[in-house]
């Protein structure tokens, strides 16, 4: 029986489908019969649904480039209720079909897909949505804030702040990504250290069930909903808005690296500039620079003058890896050599390699959208659609010199083939909340550690390898690991992710999506 299920759930749906996509009247009235009687207007949902190559092979894919899973068919919501009732109608069926909200599908791991029901498809709801989608406000008591769509992207919501002077203070480090998207994982960046990542910066949502339910929430209102999407991985509801805190935005930012070989030095110096009270720096994050990979990587493009790249390139062949400590100082109105002076307070006993600190000037804009021209750069190249086997970790910090001799001198070192982005930087526990479903080391400071592999089309399993082996040290060493956008498969796996939430986890689960209809790409309550 349970083997036959997901043929029956395919059978089902298909009829259901079928009648849907029908227009004759006798065919309408059929399909009424076979569906809830209160589901009077079928037939708005029914134009919406598609399944062309075209449209099935978009919802099929992802970033990462290596799982495609096919639905049955794609729907282009245009309101709200179109995504609800949806939802109901999987809800109210004998047998309910999957639905995968599917933000940009940057996803890495098919977490946005589903294969054996709908895709629905935010990006074609930015697009129909009626009415504004990005407003701000102010507010007596919260200050000023935005309420977006959750289908907007990051960008547009830089964009559209700025007109009124004010910006999100969170921020991840590219930013054509929606906010439904992130919201579902944490949205971090250089600025989580100061501000926590995006969830803890999201005053209240409104968000559609499992059930079709829409409902507005916030750490007061509907409390264990809030938390339980905040970084819920699409498990409990669509977010359809999100009400986002602003700050004034500065203008300029001055963008400084400093050059490490001792990884200690470096990581003690990251976590001494996260530390300083009083707000000096505005961001932090830090990345290996190795041999394989150019030291001008498309993350990176033309940091370093081309006098010094010499200099840099014997360094890496010296010491294998150089260590690159990346932080920013944001002002607007402040002289320039006040910001300059900070700085060079800043510095004082840093111990980076002696002259090799390197220093820009550009816009708050150019600054946080920095990723942006080396995908466009990328994608003229042909090179951005290539398989990505990214992994994310989190790292408590009291293991991550361990970390860096078993995972970067040794695994990375002989393996030999990372040449793309290796993000490391470190973050305080304080500016997260534990009740929302995000997990993170039980420790007060953390680092993230991101290996944003690209690969090509038929080498992808070597990273995966290297992925396992990685995993597989941190487990005998004892490092208390936890991934951050997890790709984990059997339940068992995310109990053990999910450590002392998991129970409430699953409750929440059973409360606002009981038929285990959202998000099934994330492979944790699947059959
Ligand atoms: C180039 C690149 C750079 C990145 N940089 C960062 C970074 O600096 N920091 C960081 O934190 N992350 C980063 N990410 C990862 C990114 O946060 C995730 O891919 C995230 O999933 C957002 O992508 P998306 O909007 O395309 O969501 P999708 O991949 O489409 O969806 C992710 C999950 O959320 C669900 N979902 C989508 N929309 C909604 C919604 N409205 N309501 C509820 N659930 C929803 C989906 O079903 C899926 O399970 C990066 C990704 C890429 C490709
Ligand atoms: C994701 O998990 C699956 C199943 O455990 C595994 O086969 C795959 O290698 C993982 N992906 C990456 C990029 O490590
Ligand atoms: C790593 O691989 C590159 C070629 O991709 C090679 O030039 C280099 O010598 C290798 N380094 C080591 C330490 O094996």
């Amino acid at each position: 029986m349970a083997k036959n299920y997901p043929f029956f759930t395919y059978f089902i749906l298909l009829i259901t489908i079928t009648r849907l996509t029908s227009t004759t009247v006798g065919k309408t009235d059929q399909c009424k019969t076979l569906l809830p009687p209160e589901l009077a207007n079928i037939n708005t949902i029914s134009t919406k649904l598609h399944n062309d190559p075209k449209t099935i092979k978009i919802a099929s894919s992802d970033y990462g480039n290596i799982i495609h899973e096919f639905p049955i068919a794609v729907f282009h919501p245009s309101s709200i209720q179109d995504i609800i009732t949806l939802i109901k109608i999987s809800y109210n069926s004998y047998v309910p079909f999957t639905i995968a909200a599917r933000g940009q599908g940057h996803s890495t791991n098919g977490q946005a897909m589903t294969h054996d029901g709908i895709v629905v498809d935010m990006a074609s709801f930015r697009k129909q949505r009626k009415g504004v989608a990005i407003s701000v406000f102010e507010d007596p008591l919260i200050g000023y804030y935005v309420d977006v769509g959750g289908e907007q992207l990051w960008i547009d919501v830089l964009y559209a702040t700025l007109e009124h002077g004010l910006a999100p203070v969170s921020w991840t480090d590219y930013l054509y990504l929606t906010v439904g998207g992130t919201l579902s994982n944490a949205g971090i960046s250089g600025q989580t250290f100061l501000y926590g990542p995006q969830i803890t910066n999201v005053h209240e949502f409104d968000v559609i069930t499992g059930k079709g339910d829409f409902v507005t929430c916030s750490s007061e209102k509907n409390s264990e909903l809030y938390h339980a999407v905040l970084g819920g991985l699409g498990q409990f509801g669509v977010i359809t808005r999100a009400r986002i805190s602003l700050k004034p935005a500065p203008t300029t930012v001055k963008w400084i690296r400093l050059l490490y070989s001792d990884f200690s030095a470096f990581t003690k110096d990251q976590e001494r500039l996260i530390s300083i009270n009083g707000r000096k720096l505005n961001f932090l994050e830090g990345m290996l620079l190795m041999q394989q990979g150019s030291i001008n990587n498309w993350r990176s493009s033309n940091f370093f003058p081309l006098s010094d790249q010499h200099r840099i390139a014997s360094l890496i062949t010296k010491h294998s890896i150089i260590y690159c400590l990346e932080f920013a100082k944001y002002y607007d109105h402040q002289s320039e050599k006040m910001v300059d002076k900070e700085i060079e307070i800043l510095l004082q006993g840093l111990a980076y390699i002696p002259g090799l600190h390197y220093e820009k000037k550009v816009s708050y804009v150019e600054f946080l959208n920095r990723v942006r021209s080396g995908e466009l750069k990328l994608q003229s190249q042909g090179l951005w659609e290539v398989p990505h086997p990214w992994l994310n970790l989190f790292i408590p910090k009291s293991q991550i010199l361990d970390f860096n001799s078993g995972v970067f001198k040794d695994i990375i070192f002989k393996r030999n083939i990372t040449s793309g982005t290796v993000l490391v930087y470190p973050m305080h526990k304080s500016k997260w909340d534990d009740k929302m479903s995000a997990m993170i080391p039980n420790e007060d400071v953390f680092y993230t550690v991101g290996f944003l592999h690209s690969s090509g089309f038929d080498n992808w399993k070597a990273y995966e390898s290297q992925n396992k082996e990685i995993l597989k040290f941190c487990t005998d060493a004892g490092i208390k690991v936890k991934q951050y956008l997890p790709n984990y498969s059997i339940q068992e796996d995310w109990k053990k992710h999910f450590g002392t939430k998991w129970k409430s986890f699953l409750e929440s689960k059973h409360k606002f999506d009981p038929r285990m209809i959202l998000s099934p790409g994330q492979k944790i309550f699947n059959k």
